[in-house]
């Protein structure tokens, strides 16, 4: 392959179609959906990929049953309980963005000490959207960035650059995506880095997220190697 992108971002979608298609309940496609992050990881770590976001939690998710949110934040913590020291020792940093509020305690804590734990990592950045939206996090980097301008005491209403705003953003630093994959079939952003996915090429496939493994990744890497970005020049 000529060209790796920089930051791959994927819409982890299919895992309660998956489920229903094996006779399981849906928590246990959320389950399959997990060992798919593991095989993602792992063909990461092959094709020296830098960056990958990883849609898990929407701001959206929150209107499912209770149960099915509860065993979605109990699996993330079963996740990074299983499998910190593996990451730790792989040379991953994990990243969280999205909103802190309304995710559970014990989920959040989970999640601070994998990035705590991680963060002077440098071979791959995993960021987890989680409790994510980016509608939320647009108008949260307005608020950090006004909030930042008045405690140094600057002038509120000075122009705004979009480096500046960019610093605001849960993702910072990561660079803007180059390659977008949602699996299961949808041909939707469901709001997902709208900022980060300006000139993204955008990947869809019917594969189910738990049938995502290193030969689907393949493919959408080839897919993306063939394309002419042009970002709006000639
Ligand atoms: C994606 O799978 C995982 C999350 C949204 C947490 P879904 O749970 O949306 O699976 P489908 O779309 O119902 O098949
Ligand atoms: C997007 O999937 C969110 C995640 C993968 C976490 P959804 O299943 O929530 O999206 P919609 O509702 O089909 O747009
Ligand atoms: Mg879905």
């Amino acid at each position: 392959m000529k060209s790796i992108p920089k930051h791959i971002a994927v819409i982890m979608d299919g895992n309660g179609r998956w489920a229903t298609k094996q006779g399981l309940n849906r928590t246990e496609g959320h389950r399959a959906g997990a060992k798919a992050i593991d095989s993602l990881l792992t063909s990461s770590l092959e094709f020296g990929l830098q960056n990958v976001s990883l849609y898990a939690f929407s701001t959206e998710n929150w209107k499912r049953p209770i149960l099915e949110v509860k065993s979605i934040f109990e699996l993330l913590i079963e996740f990074i309980t299983d499998r910190l020291d593996d990451i730790h020792s792989k040379g991953i940093r994990i990243k969280h963005s999205g909103s802190r509020n309304r995710i559970p305690k014990s989920a959040l804590s989970s999640i601070d000490r994998a990035v705590e734990r991680t963060s002077k990592n440098k071979t791959l950045t995993v960021n987890f959207c989680l409790n994510y939206g980016a509608k939320d996090e647009i108008i949260h980097a307005m608020n950090g960035l006004i909030q930042s301008r008045k405690s140094a005491k600057k002038d509120l209403l000075g122009k705004v650059t979009e480096k500046e705003f960019e610093k605001y953003l849960y993702t910072y630093p990561l660079p803007p995506v180059d390659l977008l994959i949602r699996t299961a079939g949808e041909q939707r952003i469901s709001n997902f880095l709208l900022w980060q996915i300006a000139y993204a090429e955008v990947y869809f496939t019917k594969t189910l997220w738990p049938d995502f493994d290193r030969s689907a990744l393949v493919d959408a890497l080839q897919d993306y190697d063939k394309r002419i970005r042009k970002f709006g020049g000639l």
